[in-house]
């Protein structure tokens, strides 16, 4: 199973945050939602479930896979990545699409499960925020794209174990 992150970070190293300073732009957006379908589905941490749900956009994800990761088993649908992951190769999934948030990304990263990397840098500054964890060892990523999208965000795409 192969399993990829996509993330949006300020040009100072800050997740964009729903309801912060700057909203995720529509460009970014659109473009994630091509990923969630060409992969059929989404690991997201509860939060991120919730706030999904709560800006009313649960319509997107009709027909697809969304695995909500909780420590809860009665919040979520997987308990750990390792589930999470489980889940969706019974489901015939080959690619795992990690969309966030922050704690979700960490669980993730600190177990060595991320493999492909989608990181948009969008052009703003902001005060404060969650930030990608620290990896547990340094780990090289090879580029394999970069790309302008509408309103001068840039996205990379990197794969790990270069
Ligand atoms: N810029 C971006 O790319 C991007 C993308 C998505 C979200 N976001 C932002 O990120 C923020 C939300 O991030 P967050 O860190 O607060 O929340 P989150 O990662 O969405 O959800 C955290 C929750 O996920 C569950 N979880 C995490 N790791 C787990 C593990 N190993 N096993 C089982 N469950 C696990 C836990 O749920 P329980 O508490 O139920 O156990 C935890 O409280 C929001 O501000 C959102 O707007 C940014």
């Amino acid at each position: 199973m192969q399993t990829t992150l996509y993330a949006s970070l300020t040009a100072n190293g800050f997740l964009v945050r729903a309801g912060g300073e700057r909203e995720i732009p529509a460009p970014i957006l659109t473009d994630f939602l091509g990923h969630v379908r060409r992969c059929g589905n989404v690991v997201v941490g509860r939060r991120t479930a919730e706030l999904i749900r709560a800006t009313g956009s649960p319509a997107e994800f009709a027909g697809i896979n969304v695995v909500v990761l909780s420590r809860n088993p009665g919040r979520g649908v997987a308990t750990s990545p390792e589930e999470a992951l489980r889940l969706l190769a019974a489901r015939g999934h080959a690619e795992a699409l990690l969309g966030g948030g922050a704690g979700a990304n960490a669980s993730f990263l600190e177990r060595g499960l991320v493999d492909d990397i989608y990181l948009n840098v969008v052009p703003v500054l902001t005060p404060a925020g969650p930030a990608l964890p620290a990896a547990p060892q340094p780990a090289d990523l090879r580029l394999l794209d970069v790309r302008q999208l509408a309103g001068s965000a840039v996205q990379m795409h990197y794969r790990a174990g270069a």
